[in-house]
């Protein structure tokens, strides 16, 4: 198996994007396989699930973000930063991503730029697996996340509006399509289900009349482990194995790695 870069994209906010990157980061690597996360978003969250806010702070500080490697166009490889755990790095974000869209306007080929930042880390074998956490818009930035990847996932929240707005993303991933013939969707997770409400099941049935889109038979609940774990700038895998979501989050990692084998 080479390494597989998936993405987590929705524009629909709140979807579950972050909360799932980290964790199926989280749960690969318990499983043995060596994780690259790449923080694509200003919210710097998914940094935030690995590092206390101190270390998050510095890393904007000096100037070593996912943001400056775009900027000045360099390899991503110096850009990687170590966790406590030896089979996950993470290149981290900065609020300066607000303003990617504008930097990558005057860009050359300015859709492939991260994909081409990132050849080097993806070609060198280091990692099973490079998972990408994309923010909740569809611009250049988003579509350089796409681009620079093989699947993406597509977290949706079991809730009305969960799937409003599901047909944009498809929409969206189609015409990146067009010019990255090699990306497919790797799948749907339903996230934060609840099924004392109908609505979930509801949702449940509409998905699975999509036929053309991959459902993962695993669903997350809402747990509030999800965010004592965040509290402790975890992921809920590692801080509490017992609970519902970590299992679950165990579970859609088998998934994902059975599909991308
Ligand atoms: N299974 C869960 N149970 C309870 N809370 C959850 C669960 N999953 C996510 N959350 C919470 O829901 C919120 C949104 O989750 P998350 O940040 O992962 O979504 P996102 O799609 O990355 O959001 P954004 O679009 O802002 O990037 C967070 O506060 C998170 O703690
Ligand atoms: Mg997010």
């Amino acid at each position: 198996m080479g390494t597989c870069v998936i993405c987590f994209a929705n524009n629909k906010g709140g979807s579950g994007k972050t909360t799932t990157c980290a964790n199926t980061g989280s749960a690969l690597s318990l499983m043995g396989r060596k994780v690259l996360l790449i923080d694509g978003d200003m919210q710097m969250n998914l940094t935030l699930s690995f590092f206390g806010e101190d270390d998050v702070l510095e890393f904007a500080e000096s100037g070593r973000t996912v943001y400056e490697a775009i900027v000045k166009e360099e390899d991503l490889s110096s850009y990687i930063r170590k966790t406590d755990d030896e089979n996950i790095d993470v290149i981290p974000a900065s609020t300066l991503l607000t303003s990617i869209e504008m930097d990558l306007f005057t860009k050359i080929r300015r859709e492939f730029l991260l994909s081409r930042l990132l050849k080097k880390v993806k070609d060198s074998g280091d990692y099973d697996y490079i998972l990408i956490d994309a923010p909740p818009t569809l611009g250049n930035w988003v579509m350089n996340i796409l681009i620079a990847s093989d699947r993406v996932m597509i977290p949706v929240e079991a809730t009305p509006w969960g799937l409003f707005g599901l047909a944009n993303m498809t929409d969206f991933i189609g015409r990146v399509q067009e010019i990255a013939p090699g990306l497919d969707i790797l799948g749907i997770v339903v996230t934060k289900a609840d099924e004392r409400k109908n609505y979930y099941k509801q949702m449940r049935e509409t998905l699975s009349e999509l036929d053309e889109i991959h459902v993962f038979e695993s669903v997350i609940h809402v747990d509030s482990s999800v965010e004592w774990a965040q509290d402790a700038s975890s992921t809920v895998v590692k801080y509490k194995r017992s609970s519902r979501s970590a299992k679950e989050y165990m579970q859609l990692a088998k998934e994902v790695d059975g599909l991308c084998q």
